[in-house]
């Protein structure tokens, strides 16, 4: 019987969702978190083998916990984590423990942004142009060549935090001048339609896609907040829109995994955010090695009548996937509103939005009165839709934006 271990960072409603999946698979299991042992939900404690507390989740307690682990429990035969912030971390406890799986070096090419687009030029995936400035000049430079406007942000990013679109001299003197030390990630600024393919590799190759649309892309919802955002999951699984890019995809990967492909590091769920422009021609944007957010997850669950949450949890503990077909259209819109205030004071018109979602409607996370005001694009609540036609949730997804009404205080 496989030993798996999994960081939980904290027993949150979603890490409780994956780590329910694990609890199910009949494996030897170990958790790893920040949390106690007492935050873990009681239903889920009884399959656990054991669970090793740390203070904090740096690769060097993530490295004594595993080590006391597979002291106490066995041979540990998959580290596993669904953060992004974890994948380094857990990529240098399995280089610092001889563990199967990504290792340091190629999770680089996922978490470093510049890596990331230097692996994908080399190998001609079609990437926007970047550079990582460690200077002014660098900067100034990269701008000179490339024209306004430019992106800037962080080359270990997440959540679009920090990241800027930059359109004249003024603001870009305005950006905190990057050092070695601080270097910072600029690009060409693309304009198009932001889409995402999720796929499913097994020792690299691929062996299932899905895709979905950001409406509208998320630099513009963080630059705009009183703009809700939505995601799509189409029911057509053969729309050329999504599979003209899937040799991009699967290039990108296989550039991405590099010889580490055909390994347990090459059997992953991987999330890939990509451009369409006017002209019909694609570009990467970035790949995550781990599950979507922005609820990808149960979207793809509700299009393909499964639980991906299980069925990644099999994949990467067991390497074991089995192809679900599409069978409906699925989508999420995000609660946000207008900007001031740091508290949600009213929210207004959500049984409008029900009435009209109609039998669409899936579930709904209403912000309560009294809320924090959320700092990400994904608001302060939000809602799921299905429908048996793409037409069907977007006119549902309308619904629910176009009612919605969120005010701070
Ligand atoms: N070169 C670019 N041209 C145009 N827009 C861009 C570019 N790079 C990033 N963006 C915008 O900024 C968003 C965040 O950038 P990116 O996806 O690279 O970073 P991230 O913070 O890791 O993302 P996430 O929000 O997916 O965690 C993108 O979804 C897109 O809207
Ligand atoms: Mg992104």
């Amino acid at each position: 019987m496989r030993h798996i271990v999994f960081i939980a960072p904290r027993f949150l409603d979603n890490t409780n969702r994956y780590l329910e999946a694990f609890t199910k698979l009949g494996v030897k299991l170990s958790v790893i978190s920040a949390d106690p042992s007492a935050a873990i939900p009681a239903e889920l404690r009884p399959p656990i083998e054991a669970h090793y507390q740390v203070a904090s989740l740096d690769t060097e307690p993530l490295i004594e916990a595993t080590r006391k682990l597979a002291a106490s429990v066995g041979k540990v035969d998959r580290l596993v984590g669904f953060l992004e912030q974890l994948q380094t971390p857990m990529a240098e406890v399995r280089d610092a423990l001889g563990i199967e799986g990504l290792d340091a070096r190629t999770a680089g090419n996922f978490r470093d942004k510049d890596q990331m687009k230097a692996t994908l030029r080399a190998a001609q995936v079609p990437t926007a142009r970047s550079a990582l400035a460690t200077s002014r000049k660098e900067l100034e430079r990269f701008v000179d060549e490339v024209g306004f406007p430019v992106i800037v942000k962080p080359r270990a990013g997440l959540g679009t935090r920090a990241t800027y679109r930059v359109t004249n001299a003024s603001e870009l003197a305005a950006i905190g001048a990057p050092s070695a030390g601080a270097p910072v990630q600029v690009e060409e600024f693309v304009r198009a339609r932001e889409h995402t393919c999720e796929t499913v590799t097994i020792k690299g190759k691929p062996v299932w896609r899905s895709g979905t649309r950001y409406f509208p892309s998320p630099l513009e919802v963080l630059e705009t907040p009183w703009i809700q955002y939505a995601v799509l999951l189409p029911r057509e699984d053969n729309d050329p829109t999504w599979t003209a890019f899937h040799p991009h995809n699967t290039n990108a990967l296989t550039a991405l995994f590099g010889p580490a492909a055909n390994t347990a590091a090459g059997t992953a769920l991987t999330h890939m955010e990509w451009f369409l422009r006017e002209d019909g021609t694609s570009l990467v944007n970035e790949v995550g090695v781990r599950p979507p957010g922005v609820q990808i997850m149960p979207l793809m669950s509700i299009t393909h009548a499964t639980d991906l949450f299980a069925d990644w949890a099999r994949l990467v503990a067991l390497d074991e996937w089995t192809p679900k077909p599409r069978v409906c259209a699925a989508g999420a819109a995000f609660f946000r509103g207008p900007p001031g205030g740091t508290r949600v004071a009213s929210v207004t018109g959500v049984e409008r939005a029900v009435e009209q979602a109609g039998s669409s409607l899936v579930m709904m996370r209403t912000p309560k009165v009294g809320q924090p005001r959320a700092e990400g694009y994904e608001g302060e609540g939000y809602a799921i839709v299905k429908h048996a036609t793409t037409d069907g949730v977007k006119d549902a997804l309308k619904a629910l934006i176009e009612n919605v009404q969120i005010r701070y205080r």
